[in-house]
């Protein structure tokens, strides 16, 4: 698909990729079974930029009994291919666990195990991924006044690459999301450092404090209750219990990829009213199982007079204020306004998560994408966003598209079938330029 450039032009990739997490690895095994299909002559060159060392999928939350939250059949590419060879079943089978694994009779593995069939697949494709490499900058280059190429400045320690593409697709992730105020420490977390955190800590920490009632702040509070026998793990939350996800069929259909299509065509005050109505299935809910043990554990502890799992419920945290030894705390009761101040070794915050805004790296390129009325990032269907005239290029986004493709944004569910979308219009446009361009380039594939 790349033609070739006049004199000594740099290459230039049909599409580079930043972040190499499960979106943009999906991204890239979609391009190579495409390339793998037609050819050179028809191939879509890619390469990609990760900043971590080496693959990592939310490594400090791989708690080692946690479990996915979504059907390994919305692996990296089953739903868009169910031949492909890179599924988790194919993956199960080159570990020697396809027929244990389907004795369980269950469709959620492990997250450990998730983790092991997502680095399998990213080494699979790791000829498209420089690791180590931030990418910083991302700058228009203009031709006869339309900006036709994207340079990507990529940091690896001192060192800078700078690498040329018509299209970017951007899967940066999430970032964590603390309240307003608060400042991450050694003692006050967030739930993406715990395994990390909880290494670092030392001695013998007797209480914790984690704030929230979603996913992450449950597996904290078990995980700190397990980890740590002699400790007191106090849960602080505005809700009176943890409220279960649900993950009903209907309702589970609301991340099928037909809802996509749904939601991104519905008016404004539809899309409102699905969210509301839907976000019990991931936000600020609990997986049933969960909410079950810890209460039977909570109550275990009632019976033997052994409290030390703590549920403060309809309160808030309004202060934490980090001293030589330990964190103090203030949770104020909801119901009363009663302060309680306690003492604790740490405090994890398990208030969620935010997208990285898709346009902050892009510089000078994000004059030419369109916002909303409400400053939202306009994203067409194809999840490129929506450019001015002078612009040629595409910019994909992974990520960041909740306001305008619904709820699955941010989840593997439609990963395997949202790259094929994007690879399908990279084709379609990729053709009109092909045509009009002229010779095949001397490589495909990737290109360090
Ligand atoms: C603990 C936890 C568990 C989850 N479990 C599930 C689940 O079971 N099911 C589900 O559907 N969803 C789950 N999610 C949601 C999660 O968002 C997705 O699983 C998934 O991580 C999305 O993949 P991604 O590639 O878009 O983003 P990420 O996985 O966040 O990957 C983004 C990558 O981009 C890299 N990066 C960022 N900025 C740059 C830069 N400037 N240059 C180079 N690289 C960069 C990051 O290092 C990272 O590797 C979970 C989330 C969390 C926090
Ligand atoms: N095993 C797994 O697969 C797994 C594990 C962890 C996370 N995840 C996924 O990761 C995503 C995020 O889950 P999450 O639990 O991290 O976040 P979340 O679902 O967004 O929950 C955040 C929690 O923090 C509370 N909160 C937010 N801001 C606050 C503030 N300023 N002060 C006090 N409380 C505040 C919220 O309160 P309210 O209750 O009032 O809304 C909510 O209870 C989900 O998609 C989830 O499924 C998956």
């Amino acid at each position: 698909m790349s033609p070739v450039l006049p004199g000594d032009a740099p290459v230039v990739h049909d599409l580079i990729g930043i972040g190499f997490g499960p979106s943009n690895v999906a991204m890239a095994i979609a391009l190579s079974e495409h390339n793998a299909r037609v050819g050179r002559r028809e191939a879509v060159t890619a390469h990609f930029f990760e900043r971590q060392q080496g693959f990592g999928w939310h490594r400090n939350m791989l708690i080692d009994d946690a479990t996915m939250q979504v059907s390994f059949l919305k692996d990296l590419v089953t739903l868009r291919n169910p031949a492909s060879e890179f599924s988790f079943l194919c993956y199960l089978q080159s570990r020697g666990r396809l027929v244990d694994f389907l004795n369980q009779k269950n469709l959620f593995p492990l997250r450990v195990e998730f983790h092991d069939y997502l680095e399998w697949a990213a080494a699979r494709v790791d000829d498209m991924v420089s690791y180590g490499h931030e990418v910083v900058a991302v700058e228009p280059v203009t031709v006869d006044g339309v900006v036709e190429y994207l340079d990507v400045t990529a940091r690896s320690g001192p060192e800078a690459v700078v690498h040329r593409a018509r299209n970017v697709v951007i899967g940066t992730g999430l970032r964590p999301r603390m309240p307003e105020g608060v400042d991450r420490t050694d003692r006050i977390w967030h739930t993406s450092d715990l395994l990390g955190r909880v290494e670092a800590l030392r001695g013998r920490p007797s209480r914790f404090l984690v704030v929230g009632a979603g996913q992450s702040a449950a597996e904290n509070v078990a995980y700190l209750h397990r980890r740590f026998p002699d400790a007191e793990v106090c849960a602080v939350f505005s809700r009176y219990g943890y409220s279960p996800a649900d993950d009903s069929s209907f309702a589970n259909r609301i991340f099928d990829p037909a809802a996509v299509g749904d939601y991104f065509s519905a008016p404004d005050a539809v899309k409102r009213r699905l969210m509301d109505y839907h976000g019990n299935t991931n936000y600020s809910v609990v997986d049933v199982d969960l909410i079950d043990a810890l209460y039977r554990e909570a109550y275990r502890e009632k019976v033997l007079g052994t409290e030390r799992l703590r549920f403060l419920n309809v309160s808030r945290l309004t202060g934490v204020e980090e001293g030589r030894d330990g964190v103090r705390a203030t949770v104020t009761s909801l119901v009363t306004g009663e302060e309680t101040p306690l003492d604790a070794d740490a405090v994890v915050f398990a208030t969620g998560y935010r997208p990285a805004d898709p346009l902050a790296l892009l510089g000078r390129v994000a004059d030419h994408c369109h916002r909303d009325d409400q400053g939202r990032v306009r994203v067409e269907r194809d999840y490129r966003v929506a450019t001015g005239p002078g612009f040629r290029g595409g910019i994909y986004v992974q990520g960041g598209t909740e306001h305008t493709h619904g709820i699955t944004s941010s989840l593997l569910s439609n990963t395997a079938v949202r790259v094929g979308e994007i690879l399908e219009s990279l084709l379609a446009r990729g053709r009109g330029a092909a045509r009009a361009a002229g010779p095949v380039p001397d490589e495909v594939g990737s290109a360090r």
